[in-house]
């Protein structure tokens, strides 16, 4: 007998007289009707069980959380709700699910609170929310990639153990293996990191783009997919302490460049996952419709899901400078009857995200790039303006997310580079090999790096950042 997944069987063409299919219990009723659930798609597939010919010991043991294998015919549904179902002819149970610890499990069949499902991360993925978010994490995560490899960039293994802070925020875990009870010191009561692993003081990376520079200006169009760490102790709603990032990097591209790229680049991930998991995103944008009739009208959505995703893709991101942005917040109606928390009175202020979603929900109500930022709010790296005060950064804002993606021009001039580097107080040896790039054949170069936990946020409608990702890891919180 051919072994089929629950979609293959739900959507196969033609009536099977003999199939197997193995997954997990959702629910049995009546003694008769069993969903299973296998992981290929968030829907089940109906089993029909002959209860004459089933022992009961088996019987008693097919409970919510069981696994299964089941062996029957694919036939026409008899019932409504779905077109085919299982005759069952033989029922083996794989993994037995004591129906007491199902109780106190999210395998327990109702509606589980998120907040209860992340204590139970392992498990999660068995309810229809995880299982979509998780699925359409892969789809778009395997759309990066095509997006990229479609247009003749290079996928490139940035190094989680680093030398240097590319972003300069000093919000880095240490990476060591010295005895924290007892390090070694140097004359001046110091640790001594040069007799730690790398023989220097190293961390996990906080973003991979330095590294891909240096390729950029070897392969040309290069990007990184791949985990970064940050140890900003920011409990939020948009802020992992682990997440992924995309960091695209292009030789003699510049910033109008590099908002082009990011565009086009989010419009097609978006495309494909709206093409490729329809089911998923049908359940999600339900979900969040069943969510907003408990909420008062003004907070409720204004599209659904998917509406919102074709609206990105039809729509141009609207393109402002951060100057532009400053005469418009300090001129709004939240700054003047001070709604906001941080008012925006000058420019040179750095923008929160209460302003952030006040230009794209409220002002703009669409994905905005806002450009050309104060040089001293914005990264070493990036390239100074004629006008000396600003950077050719920019920030790509999105509906319910915020800053989703940030990138810029580089500063390709090594003399610029440098004066900015003593200007911080950045030591030219920790970074003398970035500094060569600019000796040897220089050029305009730009990237971007894209949060992918905020983009599977966007996609999902999961208003947690927590929740799109399998094992969230936050401050005081790695459990599993
Ligand atoms: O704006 P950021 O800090 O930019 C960089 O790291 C640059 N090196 C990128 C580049 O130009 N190659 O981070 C980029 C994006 C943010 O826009 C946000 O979406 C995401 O990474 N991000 C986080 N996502 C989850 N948790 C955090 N703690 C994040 N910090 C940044
Ligand atoms: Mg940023």
């Amino acid at each position: 007998m051919k072994s089929y997944t629950v979609a293959e069987l739900l959507n196969s063409e033609t009536l099977l007289q003999e199939v197997t299919v193995k997954g997990w219990v959702r629910t049995f009723r009546a003694n008769r009707f069993i969903a299973l659930n296998d992981g290929s798609t968030i829907n089940n597939i109906q089993c029909v069980v002959d209860f004459e010919n089933t022992n009961e010991d088996t019987l008693k043991r097919i409970g919510t959380g069981a696994s299964l294998a089941i062996k029957g015919e694919l036939i026409e549904s008899q019932g409504k709700g779905q077109k085919v179902e299982i005759k069952v002819q033989e029922v083996t149970i794989l993994g037995d699910a004591d129906p007491e610890e199902v109780h106190k499990t999210v395998m327990q069949p109702r509606k589980h609170s998120l907040e209860f499902l992340r204590e139970q991360a392992h498990l999660r993925t068995r309810t229809n929310t995880f299982s979509a978010v998780m699925r359409l994490r892969s789809s778009l995560s395997f759309a990066i990639h095509k997006y990229f490899n479609d247009n003749g960039f290079y996928y490139m293994h940035a190094p989680i153990v680093t030398g240097s802070d590319a972003e300069g925020a000093g919000e880095m875990f240490r990476v060591t293996t010295l005895d924290p009870k007892n390090p070694p010191l140097d004359e001046d009561g110091n640790v001594d990191y040069s007799q730690d692993f790398f023989g220097k003081e190293t961390n996990l990376t906080v973003s991979g783009q330095l590294e891909a520079e240096t390729y950029a200006m070897s392969l040309g169009k290069v990007y990184t997919f791949g985990p970064t760490f940050r140890a900003e102790n920011s409990n939020t709603s948009r802020h992992l302490a682990e997440f992924w990032m995309i960091e695209p990097e292009v030789a003699f591209m510049d910033l109008a460049g590099n908002m082009d790229l990011a565009e086009d680049f989010m419009k097609s991930v978006l495309s494909y996952v709206l093409e490729k998991n329809p089911d998923d995103l049908a359940f999600l944008e339900n979900r969040l419709i069943q969510e907003d009739k408990t909420k008062p009208q003004a907070e409720r959505n204004e599209m659904t899901l998917t509406e919102k995703l074709r609206f990105v893709i039809d729509n141009n991101f609207k393109r402002v400078s951060y100057t532009e942005a400053i005469d418009i917040l300090r001129n709004s109606k939240p700054n003047k009857k001070k709604k906001f928390k941080y008012l925006i009175n000058e420019w040179g202020a750095d923008l929160q995200s209460e302003h952030e979603r006040f230009l794209v929900e409220k002002h703009f109500k669409c994905p905005v790039i806002l450009f050309d930022y104060p040089a001293n709010i914005k990264a070493f790296y990036m390239r100074l303006n004629e006008d000396e005060k600003t950077v050719r950064a920019m920030d790509i804002l999105f509906p319910g997310i915020g800053e989703i993606v940030g990138g810029s021009q580089r500063e390709e001039r090594l003399d610029v580079l440098k004066e900015k580097m003593a200007a911080l107080d950045i030591p030219e040896e920790e970074l003398w090999w970035y500094l060569e790039l600019r000796k040897y054949g220089t050029a305009v170069h730009s990237g971007f790096g894209l949060g992918f936990e905020r983009l599977v946020m966007f996609v999902t409608g999961m208003s947690n950042i927590r929740d799109v990702i399998p094992y969230p890891r936050t401050p005081q919180n790695a459990e599993f």
